[in-house]
């Protein structure tokens, strides 16, 4: 069984666009916008007047006092007059839900060609405007102070994970237990954004320093440091679904299988070391591809915080529920590993513009699948998956691309 098999027609990425991430002072979310809409258009080779639809994923909750933005698209070009446009909304998902309903729009047969985009502007705000809006994703936090944000709430993840699992963590390797497996994650990371010309943070920290409080690597929100988290950023990423291939400069990607599971939103309703709707969007999609994890060349996941990355191995089904720093202790998601995680330097390096990281992953993706990944190019790589998340592992999207 696959896409094609259940739906009937292909679903191909057929261009796309990448700004940098960063704090990016000369661009507007207006810009952002248009820019990577502008690539990801003329990359394909769809006329803009054969875009049938527009999708924008964007979070926003106050970030930007501009608080409909479904039509800046438009600005591209007089020939995107009419074209319906929507934004959608699902917290730090919100690049992977305009992708998923612009797929549904092309098989559905209401459109030919849509134009997926996401995009944040954060940094135009103050760090408490920022800690707000994020907080917005958080049924219990939303409204509330806090000292700690959103860090604040994935940090009493690891606490729970700690206290679960942290005496089998520590010992060779890992003498600090947990603070060192997610010390690992985050110079992995890092390192791994030294080859990505997009990324927010282009600093090879090392194991030593991401591991060790320091006055430069100081605790944010227990057990998690400044190295733990993602940073603020601005940046933006578009992609054109289309159904068959349309001339574009690079060789489109196919779409074998996507997945969205939502859990429940109060925190009591859920097992915070779980993230049991993650794995059922896990499920969904390497079910409808019709293959298993072994059939995976690399995978671009939401490491909003290294914690989640770690839970993430657990989730995808790489190893039982505690024991996810086996993936790091046997080397399997570092680049040469059996299954590489976050060559882009994920979130962690790449940054994180909330509503634009769904989109970007998949771009990302897409370049891994079209051997046009420059220096994060992994040899042979021919299917890969991508898992974005909104929330404390509330809202979840997984998708399975393959090379044509
Ligand atoms: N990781 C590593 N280094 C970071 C960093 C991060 N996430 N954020 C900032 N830095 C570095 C800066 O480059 C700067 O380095 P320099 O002094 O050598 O120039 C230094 O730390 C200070 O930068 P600053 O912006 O003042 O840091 P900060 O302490 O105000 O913010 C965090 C750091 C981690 C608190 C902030 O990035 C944050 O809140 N991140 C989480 C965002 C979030 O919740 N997103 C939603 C996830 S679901």
């Amino acid at each position: 069984m696959s896409l094609k098999d259940q739906f009937g027609k292909d679903i191909l990425l057929t261009g796309w666009g990448h700004s940098k991430f960063g704090k990016l002072t000369d661009q507007t979310l207006e810009t952002l916008i248009v820019q990577v809409a502008g690539e990801a258009i003329k990359n394909s080779g769809v006329d803009p007047k054969d875009i049938d639809e527009i999708y924008l994923g964007q979070f926003n909750s106050g970030m930007q006092p501009l608080g409909f933005t479904s039509s800046l698209a438009l600005q591209l070009s007089a020939d995107l007059a009419n074209v319906p446009a929507t934004r959608t909304e699902n917290a730090c998902a919100s690049g992977s839900a305009a992708f998923q309903q612009g797929v549904k729009a092309v098989l559905a047969g209401t459109a030919r060609n849509v134009l997926v985009i996401g995009a944040e502007k954060m940094t135009d705000a103050g760090a408490d405007v920022v800690g707000a809006a994020l907080l917005g994703a958080s049924y219990e936090m939303a409204g509330k102070a806090s000292s700690t944000g959103f860090t604040g709430l994935f940090a009493e993840v690891a606490k729970h994970y700690g206290k679960r699992y942290g005496s089998s963590l520590a010992g060779p390797g890992y003498e600090a237990g947990l603070g060192d497996v997610l010390g690992s994650i985050a110079a992995k990371n890092h390192r791994n954004g030294m080859d990505n010309p997009y990324a927010q943070m282009h600093r090879d920290f090392g194991e030593d320093f991401c591991r060790t409080i320091s006055e430069k690597n100081p605790m944010v929100a227990e057990p998690l440091r400044r190295t733990d988290c993602s940073p603020v950023s601005d940046g933006a990423a578009a992609v054109v679904l289309s159904t068959s291939a349309t001339g574009g400069a690079t060789a489109p990607v196919r779409l074998a299988g996507f997945g969205h599971a939502n859990d429940f939103f109060p925190a009591e309703k859920r097992d915070p070391t779980e993230f049991a709707a993650t794995r059922a969007s896990w499920e969904r999609a390497l079910g409808m591809a019709g293959v298993g994890l072994e059939g995976l060349d690399f995978a671009e996941v939401h490491d909003c915080f290294t914690i989640a990355e770690l839970i993430m191995y657990e989730a995808m089904g790489l190893t039982p529920r505690g024991e996810g720093s086996r993936a790091l202790k046997e080397g399997w998601v570092f680049k040469d590993g059996k299954l590489p995680v976050n060559v882009s330097g994920g979130l962690k390096a790449k940054g994180h513009p909330v509503g634009a990281t769904g989109v970007s992953q998949h771009v990302i993706a897409a370049m891994q699948l079209s051997g046009t990944a420059g220096d994060m190019q992994l040899p042979n790589a021919r299917r890969g998956a991508v898992q974005n998340m909104g929330g404390v592992g509330i809202a979840n999207y997984v998708s399975v691309l393959e090379a044509v």
